[in-house]
């Protein structure tokens, strides 16, 4: 069903939404991240608030505006985020958008770690990070709608299949990255729920934000009969 223009099927609806990387200190002045930029969380938070849902958007490191009518929280690390995540409940609605380290740093140094001439390089030892979308879709303030994302370069829908059901969320976004879509502007999304699997179009990241945020007011908002 089509949205008539203005629509706030969203009002009243509290969404959580997560985007960007994530940065894992090894020291003061080192960290380990990945190359998400950021653009698709904050275009679905821009979009969900379109529709008139309060919109918390739990950020890590980008360098992108606040989008309009969204609270941004800023955060560094997986854990960071997963504590403003549990502090933002509850929620509606949850999205969690994040390109989140599966990984940090096991002892994060207090102070720069040195060279010593003639020394080896340091060994970095890793420990694995919580995952916050698990974390939500178990919690015990669980949004009613929590969907999750999957990047993936190959078997797409059958890795996000496996996905869905690993993580015990309602639906997730997978997104087709085998060509050359980190950073970039435009997503060819395979959305897999319970019901099946809907193929999109390549389309625009703030296209993708507009029918998922649309198709999300249709799952926690249908509209009155009649
Ligand atoms: N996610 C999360 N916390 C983590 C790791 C991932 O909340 N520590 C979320 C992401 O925000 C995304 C979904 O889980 O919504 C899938 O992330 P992805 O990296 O594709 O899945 P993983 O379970 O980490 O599996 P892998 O990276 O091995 O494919
Ligand atoms: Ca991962």
């Amino acid at each position: 069903a089509l949205l008539s223009p203005g629509a706030q099927p969203l009002a009243g609806k509290h969404a959580l939404v997560t985007a960007g990387p994530t940065h894992e200190p090894i020291d003061p002045v080192r960290y380990i991240a990945n190359r998400s930029s950021g653009k698709q969380g904050y275009a679905i938070a821009a979009a969900l608030a379109v529709l008139g849902a309060r919109v918390t958007l739990v950020s890590g490191p980008v360098g992108l505006p606040d989008p309009r009518g969204v609270t941004v929280v800023r955060v560094e690390s997986a854990r960071e985020m997963l504590a403003a995540c549990e502090a933002a409940l509850p929620a509606d609605i949850a999205v969690m958008a994040a390109a989140v380290a599966d990984w940090r740093v096991a002892r994060e140094a207090t102070q720069k770690l040195k060279k010593t001439p003639g020394a080896a390089a340091p060994t970095l030892e890793m420990a694995l990070n919580p995952d916050i979308l698990a974390t939500l879709s178990h919690h015990a303030s669980r949004p009613g709608l929590v969907v999750g994302f999957a990047a993936e370069t190959e078997a797409v829908v059958e890795h996000a299949t496996a996905k869905r059901l690993r993580k015990g969320c309602d639906w997730i976004v997978a997104n087709d990255v085998s060509g050359d879509v980190m950073g970039g502007d435009r997503n060819t999304i395979h959305l897999v729920t319970a019901a099946g699997v809907e193929d999109w179009p390549e389309l625009p990241k703030a296209a993708v934000a507009e029918r998922l945020a649309a198709r999300i007011a249709g799952a926690v908002a249908p509209p009155p009969p009649g």
